[in-house]
């Protein structure tokens, strides 16, 4: 349902903060060969932030809270290929749209304003044709481009009413997937098996994936997206399945369980070190908190783990110092969430990273997508992990470096965890936190319980 209150109030918040008109175009879906054959549309998240509705090869000009709407009717006879459909009059009433024209209008309305490259090469070689400049390439980005992109963070870092609303539908939604995919791999024989569960579960829901799914028994390939492996019995199978609603907000959700239902003494003795890291990570989320602090806390509850186990040799914070924890947990501790998985990433690391900070070069700190503090209304994930890569075992460059630090006789003992991560959904809250996706266990023994 799109709620018309708050759509006219975003468009008024953007008025009250940029004063130069803006235009935002939804974009259109390739085709596959033969032209009418088109991958899933996904229209850009700018655009359905402000439109409410994911409309194809569609544009809305924004000014002074004001939307106009430019796009075609459906041709005569697309009636007969895709049934009745609704005209630009329908869909500008029941978005309020202040006016409504014709695409090709769109060239005489265009002096002075701002916008946001799409990322279908047909609609972003359309706005350059429109605008007549260069939308990439941080040097040549306008000016009103840059303030543009700058007031659509300020607006998107924090999530109103009709954002949670639709962001919950998509936590319970893949939280069920998940419970159906962990149940059903005592009868299931191989990764594509599980995936269908649980993506059978989002469809039927009529959502769809967020983002490629991963369920894998070789977790270690971090965004690992093939599914022909068999399971067999000492196998953990991680899977990372996040659902999206119709009005395109996502989830983000990751389990690790052990195909025969019960952990070996290995893998559940990582798994608690992960754990260990992901509980204490979401209890210290608070307004105000560094997020980078959060990644830190978690690599080094990770490294006290590793050390604990005789995996890791030294005091843990050396270790995360030195970026040991790194070798097995390589990337960052989660990112922000929204209309996009990794919530406007479009932007490079624009709405990620607070204005005069850089991605670090570390190691244990380059893949940290997020550094800022955190505000009341920001939807993150947390998501630690443990992986044994062999890119990175195997590099002579980490092998020399982290040689006295890793018991390399220890690690033998657990080869059978090959990669973990939990990972859940958080809402930053005036007094902490709240966890959206709470209602899908991550202890061992309750894991265990929903397999047996
Ligand atoms: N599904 C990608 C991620 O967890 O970031
Ligand atoms: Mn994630
Ligand atoms: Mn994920």
């Amino acid at each position: 349902m799109i709620d018309i209150h708050t759509l006219k109030f975003r468009r008024q918040k953007l008025a009250n903060l940029i004063h130069f008109p803006t235009v935002l175009w939804s974009g259109k879906s390739p085709s596959r060969n033969f032209k009418a054959n088109h991958y899933p549309f996904r229209g850009s998240s700018h655009f359905l932030y402000f439109a409410g509705l994911p409309l194809e090869n569609a544009a809305i000009r924004l000014e002074n809270g004001k939307l106009d709407l430019f796009m075609d009717n459906p041709s005569p006879d697309s009636t007969l290929w895709h049934g009745e459909m609704p005209t630009r009059e329908d869909i500008a009433r029941k978005i309020e749209a202040d006016n409504h024209y014709p695409m090709e209008v769109l060239k005489d309305k265009i002096d002075g304003v701002a916008t946001i490259p799409v990322q279908d090469h047909f609609t972003y070689e359309k706005q350059r044709e429109l605008l007549q400049r260069s939308l990439s390439g941080n040097q040549e980005l306008k000016e009103i481009d840059y303030q543009l992109m700058k007031a659509i963070i300020t607006l998107r870092l924090t999530h109103d009413d009709l954002a949670l609303k639709e962001i919950k539908k998509a936590v319970d939604v893949a939280v069920e997937a998940h419970k159906m995919g962990i149940k059903s791999t005592k009868n299931c024989s191989t990764e594509a098996e599980v995936r269908a569960t649980m993506e059978s579960y989002i469809m039927s829901q009529n959502m769809t994936c967020a983002y490629n799914s991963i369920v894998t028994v070789h977790g270690e390939v971090l965004h690992n997206e093939t599914y022909h492996n068999l399971l067999k019995s000492g196998d953990l199978i991680l899977a990372d399945v996040g659902a999206e609603t119709s009005l395109g907000w996502a989830s983000d959700i990751t389990r690790t369980w052990p195909v025969k239902g019960q952990f070996s003494s290995s893998q559940r003795d990582i798994y608690d070190v992960v754990l260990a890291a992901h509980d204490a990570c979401i209890q210290k989320i608070k307004p105000g908190i560094e997020y980078r602090d959060i990644h830190l806390l978690g690599a080094k509850i990770i490294a006290e783990g590793l050390v604990n186990l005789g995996i890791l040799k030294g005091h843990p914070d050396t270790l995360v110092e030195k970026d040991a924890h790194a070798v097995f947990f390589p990337h960052g501790i989660g990112h922000l969430l929204g209309l996009d998985v990794h919530d406007m990433e479009d932007l490079g690391d624009l709405a990620g990273y607070e204005e005069g900070r850089k991605r670090s070069d570390r190691f244990g700190l380059g893949y940290l997508r997020l550094d800022r503090p955190l505000k009341a209304g920001m939807i993150v994930t947390i998501e630690p992990g443990f992986y044994q890569v062999p890119a990175i075992l195997n590099h002579p460059k980490f092998q020399e470096k982290y040689n006295k630090d890793i018991n390399w006789d220890k690690l033998k003992q657990f080869s059978d965890v090959r990669g973990i991560r939990i990972e859940d959904d958080i809402l930053v809250t005036e007094t902490g936190a709240e966890i959206l996706t709470q209602n899908l266990p991550t202890r061992v023994e309750e894991i265990e319980k929903m397999m047996n």
